[in-house]
Formats: structure tokens, sequence, C-alpha cells
């Protein structure tokens, strides 16, 4: 489904400030699998996990989704696949704070003109209970959510549009260790009802959830299970 061949990013490209942060990527995931992406600061994976996402394009070297070459498609194409295939969720949440949990988990929904109006409440209230946050909580601000409250909310919202892949950035990293142990335990769970989940982590406890591990070093990646 996702296959990576010999891609590069450089960013700043023939400026003084040019860097290359991607010297080869090579790298597959078939449907259904959960891994994550390994490696210490400022190695590149979130500029990966974005090549993937399809919200940061590549220098060079080929990226294709379902068998398609991203770099090929226009605009329009390419914001349909993203929606079609992907959802997000990151360690700071990226919740709008100021609004409530229904509204921030239907809002992916405001751009996916296939759900139609009527369906969207029912949808959301089903993704609550899917991701473990009781149904009276719909009305409640974002801001007064714990941390791990939150990451559930996100996790809804990235579930909204049916993705077929999960992209993970560090989904853990600001919640203590119980937070830490049910997320992963509830990504598990979404894994094992067909979604794909690639999890970026520094931490080799969290990365033991995953089915296989990847390391990023030098601008290139490898398993390491
Ligand atoms: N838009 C950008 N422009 C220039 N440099 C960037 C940009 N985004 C990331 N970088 C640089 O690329 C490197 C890798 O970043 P990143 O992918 O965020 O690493 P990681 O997630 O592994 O910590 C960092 O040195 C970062 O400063
Ligand atoms: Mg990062």
């Amino acid at each position: 489904m996702i296959n990576l061949n010999n891609v590069q990013k450089i960013f700043n490209k023939g400026k003084a400030n040019e860097i290359e942060i991607l010297k080869d990527i090579d790298f597959s995931i078939s449907k259904g699998e959960f891994i994550s992406i390994m490696g210490t600061s400022d190695t590149g994976k979130s500029t990966l996990l974005n090549i993937i996402g399809c919200i940061e394009n590549y220098t060079s070297g080929s990226y294709k989704l379902n068998g398609k070459e991203v770099k090929n498609l226009n605009d329009k194409e390419l914001s349909n696949l993203r929606n079609e295939y992907f959802g997000f969720i990151f360690q700071e949440f990226m919740l709008i704070e100021n609004e409530n949990v229904y509204d921030n988990i239907m809002n992916p929904l405001l751009f996916n003109s296939n759900v139609r109006y009527k369906e969207i409440r029912e949808r959301v209230l089903n993704i609550m209970d899917l991701v473990g946050l009781e149904r009276n909580l719909e009305k409640k601000k974002t801001s007064l959510l714990s941390g791990g409250q939150k990451q559930r909310v996100a996790i809804a919202r990235a579930l909204v549009n049916n993705p077929k892949v999960i992209l993970a950035d560090e989904p853990t990293g600001s919640l203590d260790v119980g937070m830490t142990g049910s997320i992963l335990e509830l990504l598990k769970s979404i894994n094992q009802q067909g979604v794909s989940i690639i999890m970026v982590t520094h931490d080799p406890q969290v990365a033991k959830f995953s089915d296989n591990i990847y390391m990023i070093e030098s601008g290139k990646i490898h398993l390491i299970n």
C-alpha cells in the first residue's frame, strides 16, 4: 500500500542553509501493519511521517501510495487521497482548545462531502464509544480535559473519516506512564480492526507495542526487530 524507494528530502535546496535530512529511504508498509519508527531527535522522523501523509513533498525518489506516484498527482487528487487514506495524531494533541469535544471530532467531516449531514452525529458518538470517551463529555471544552482524554479526542478526530492509516507522531510523548499504556492499548485495538498504524517514538517501551520497529539513522531507515 505504501512504497518508498530511494526517497530523499533536502530542505532549502540550493541555498546556503541547504540540509539533506533523508538520503535514501526504502520502506514499504502493507495494509493492517502496526509499525513504529525510532531515532534520535532531528533525524527526520516527523519529516518522513509528513511525506507519507502527503503534507510534505519529497526531493527525489519514488513514493507510491496504492500504486500511484504521489509527486505526479495534482492538488485535488492529493487532497482527496490524503482525506481517504490518513488520520494524523500528534504529541501536543492539536485540538481546538476553546471548542467542545463533539466539534473537535466532527471537524474533518466539514471537508468530507461523502458524509451526509444526518449521519454526522451518529458517527461522532459511535467513535466516542470506540475510543472510550463517555458520551456525556460531548459538550465539554477540550481545554478542561486530562491529557489522556485529549489524546482520545485527537484519535477520535483522526478516525472520523475512516482512514486506512493512522500516522502518529510521538502520540504518548506528553502522557504519564498510565495514560501511555491505555492510549497504546487503544491504538492496538484500532489496528486489530484493520487500520494500519505508523507511530513515531523515541521510547523503546512504546515501540514494543508495534509489530515491527524501524530505526532512522544518517538519512536511512532499517528494520531492527
Ligand atoms: N521546513 C523545514 N525547513 C528547514 N529545515 C527543516 C524543516 N523541517 C524540519 N527541518 C529540519 O530537519 C531536521 C529533521 O526534522 P524532523 O523531521 O522534525 O526530525 P525529528 O522528528 O526526527 O526530530 C531538523 O534538523 C529540522 O530542523
Ligand atoms: Mg519529530
